[in-house]
């Protein structure tokens, strides 16, 4: 028998508010409790710990079948009342509070004799465990992961029935954004054998990495939970992805009884495949622990072979070439979902970014989801992974461990964010807590360089002499970057966080009762410079070594600068959906080579007849051209890093841009003048998990006028009826000011789109999918 990784998501059953916890809070107060008496004395336990049978002590009607991920944060309305803590800058905010899980589950008595435990991904917030009305303990921080070992406590066959209760209190914040509650990442069940590698036992590094061979070390942690001593051997393949082994290491071992050993070992990789974005190739080390002839484990841990270097000077060098990190800060939420993102979402995410031509993601402000690490590294995308806060607590350092361990095989990340924006930056304090994480990090992880990611006190007390790199949040300020580097030419720089630029999608005026930010960017706070400003720094000053533009999506909280009403944040490049607003052309046209030009605004202004609009343009050609009604208004020569600029007198028709390259058309932009919305264009993104099992479609939809063309003020209400074998799980549209529920079948468009994100069931049968919306026609399509 091999380990077994059991997905734990499905099946769970909800309860909104708290439980009154009595006797159980002892734990261990449960193992065959069967009488009433007991029973009448604690509700809690009638409720956490009994079986099938003594359901009927439930209210059902209060529990609700849920899968995991779960938030039910985004399931609430929005509140303003005054709070003044919750409604951090001015935000409304969604109700947090305690919810309560509960899942009964069996385990066969074949399963008895291995280790069993229960591996929880990520559960918002402070959450305590029981099994079987045992406490198995508590976790605070919503953004780490943490693990149970159930072995001794669980009922095998015809013992009965397993009860897991969860309970979570979401009451209090960890940061400034909109951080969901409950059971939000993976849950898995881990059966090993008694003798197996221990949770994260690899750490895999190459030391050498030439072209003709890469040196890898592999240091691997073997748990004996037998109280006996055993003999075994590890072997270790490397596998590259045609499934070849490249590379063999075997040690014979004897490890004593409820020990645990390390075995370091090595392999010479010849003419190794190296991982970048551009080419994310991924080898799998199968770490295999052998005794009495039989493979009793066989643990897998995913390597990219890569070299990194950052320099004061010269920025970065990834693979020894100078790269350019072109990054995007994100927070973890999205449209439709809040927290609780399938991985195909994630996914979803990390592919819009690329194609924007993003390479880099700084995972803000807390360590994300294994998923996101896994896809990442698959897709090609470097990463910040951050440490939630400053905090030298037992239970900070803690967490900072559980992410390093979690963390350090991937080859996307490429340092570790030790801290954004604290207030002790500078300090005396702040200097010894950061100079301790960094020490861990090192510690644990030799390869990789610590960031602080900081605001303020960049030359004070010493502070970011405890990383290796300095980050500057907005270093544009005062000219920061400029004077530091002058001054402390040693130094290793990074933007860390640049721009914050508001703008929303499809608007084009600053309003702030409705609470919209102009696209052109010219309503932002004191510390944000335009987007423009922000990677004309990076292009002048090669001692930056990359930026991380805050954000690449909008996300909920943080309505800066407007005010509640307003809700969602307007730092996105592409909106909560991941629709593009029209900065994303300025960065498509930046960081990729693809032809592209883009001219804003739409050119539905009614009214406006005969007065100045500016035309703005982004594009990548050498020139482009304008042209109103076949009329040119002339020919600009493009600056990559800047926009082009047109005043354009209003008549209604087409507006059109022409790319030219060497005075050759290679793109061209069409805006034009539409007529009423009258149907929907629909858009499918169909996305499958790496077992094709779950399979997420997301359908965009488009309000289009008698010509099928994006009517670009359009916000007809738009309602998506699926029948068969899928679900709607929410919907979006990228207005920040919207308080519509994600959790419904419909939502209004704004300006011209929006979108539902569909489960798909167990892969049988189609599924059907009928969008109406008043005074439009509808539209229909089945899902295969
Ligand atoms: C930064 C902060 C971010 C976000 C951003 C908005 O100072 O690190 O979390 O608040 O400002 O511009």
């Amino acid at each position: 028998m091999s380990r077994t990784l059991q997905n734990f998501d499905a099946d769970w059953k909800f309860h909104l508010g708290d439980i009154p916890i009595k006797l159980a809070i002892k734990g261990g107060m449960t193992g065959g409790v069967t009488d009433t008496q007991v029973i009448e004395e604690s509700e809690w336990l009638k409720i956490a710990d009994f079986d099938e049978r003594e359901r009927s002590v439930i209210n059902e009607d209060e529990w609700t079948r849920v899968d995991i991920p779960h938030d039910w944060c985004v399931e609430g309305s929005y509140i303003y009342d005054g709070d003044k803590e919750k409604q951090y800058r001015n935000h409304g905010y969604l109700p947090v509070g305690v919810g309560c899980y509960r899942k009964v589950f069996n385990i066969h008595m074949e399963d008895f004799g291995k280790k069993i435990g229960i591996e929880f991904e990520g559960v918002m917030r402070n959450s305590t465990v029981w099994v079987n009305g045992h406490l198995m303990g508590t976790h605070q921080s919503g953004y780490i992961g943490f693990f149970y070992d159930l072995t001794d406590l669980l009922r095998y066959g015809d013992e009965g029935e397993n009860v897991i209760f969860v309970k979570v209190d979401a009451s209090e914040y960890e940061g400034w954004w909109y951080e969901g509650c409950g059971i939000y990442r993976h849950v898995w069940l881990v059966k090993t054998n008694r003798l197996h590698v221990k949770r994260y036992g690899t750490y895999i590094t190459t030391p050498t990495v030439q072209e003709e061979e890469a040196h890898v070390s592999i240091r691997t942690n073997v748990c004996n939970e037998n109280p006996f001593s055993m003999d075994f051997t590890l072997s270790t393949s490397i596998v590259d992805c045609n499934g070849k082994i490249v590379g063999c290491t075997n040690d014979n071992k004897t490890i004593n009884g409820d020990t645990t050993i390390e075995i370091e070992s090595g392999v010479i990789i010849s003419n190794p495949e190296l991982w970048s974005p551009e080419r994310p190739y991924l080898y799998v080390a199968v770490s295999d622990v052998i005794a009495e002839k039989k493979i009793i484990d066989s643990y897998k841990t995913t390597i990219g072979i890569r070299t990194i270097e950052f320099t004061p000077d010269k920025g970065f060098y990834l693979n020894r070439k100078p790269y350019i990190i072109k990054g995007t800060c994100n927070h973890q939420d999205f449209a439709a979902v809040g927290i609780a993102l399938p991985d195909q979402i994630t996914e979803y995410k990390i592919r819009l970014l690329k194609e924007m031509g993003s390479n880099a993601y700084r995972a803000v402000h807390h360590p994300p989801s294994p998923e996101l690490l896994h896809l990442c590294d698959s897709m090609g995308m470097l990463v910040i992974d951050e440490n939630r806060k400053l905090d030298v607590s037992p239970d900070g350092i803690k967490n900072l461990k559980s992410m390093l361990f979690r963390d350090r095989n991937h080859p996307s990340i490429i340092m570790w964010s030790l801290e954004n924006e604290e207030l002790l930056e500078g300090t005396k304090v702040g200097t010894r807590m950061l100079d301790t994480l960094s020490r861990i990090t090192h510690k644990i992880d030799p390869t990789r360089p610590t960031v602080a990611c900081m605001n303020h006190a960049w030359n004070e007390g010493g502070y970011g002499s405890s990383v290796d790199i300095m980050g500057y949040n907005y270093g544009q300020r005062n000219d920061q970057y400029i004077k530091d580097h002058e001054k402390y030419p040693d130094r290793i720089m990074i933007g860390s966080e640049s721009s914050s630029c508001t703008t929303t999608r499809g608007e084009y005026t600053n309003n702030a009762l409705f609470g919209y930010c102009s696209s052109y960017g010219d309503h932002i706070p004191e510390w944000a410079c335009s987007h423009e400003k922000s990677w004309q720094d990076l292009v002048s000053y090669p001692f930056i070594s990359g930026i991380f533009v805050w954000t690449g999506f909008d996300y909920r909280g943080e309505p800066v600068p407007n005010k509640y009403p307003c809700i969602g944040s307007h730092f996105g490049i592409m909106d909560s959906c991941g629709f593009p607003k029209d900065a994303y052309y300025y960065y498509k046209s930046i960081w990729t080579d693809e032809p592209t030009v883009h001219i804003f605004p739409h050119w539905n202004w009614p009214g406006k007849e005969g007065q100045q609009i500016d035309v703005w343009g982004y594009s990548n050609c050498e020139t482009v051209e304008l042209f109103l009604n076949d009329e040119c208004l002339g020919i600009k020569v493009v600056d990559r890093t800047s926009h082009l600029d047109w005043k354009v007198i209003y008549a209604p028709g087409n507006l059109i841009a022409v790319g030219k390259n060497n005075g050759v058309e290679v793109i061209r932009k069409v805006v034009v003048t539409t007529g009423y919305p009258e149907k929907m264009k629909l858009y499918v993104e169909k996305i499958a998990s790496k077992s094709e099992e779950n399979v997420i479609v997301i359908i965009k939809v488009s309000i289009v006028d008698h010509n099928e063309t994006i009517v670009p003020t359009a916000d007809n209400e738009v309602v998506f009826n699926v029948k068969g074998n899928g679900k709607v799980i929410g919907v979006g549209n990228g207005n920040p000011s919207s308080h519509e529920p994600d959790k419904g079948i419909r939502r209004r468009a704004f300006n011209g789109h929006c979108m539902a994100i569909i489960q798909i069931g167990d892969g049988k049968g189609d599924v059907s999918l009928e969008v109406t919306s008043k005074s439009l026609a509808s539209t229909s399509l089945v899902i295969n």
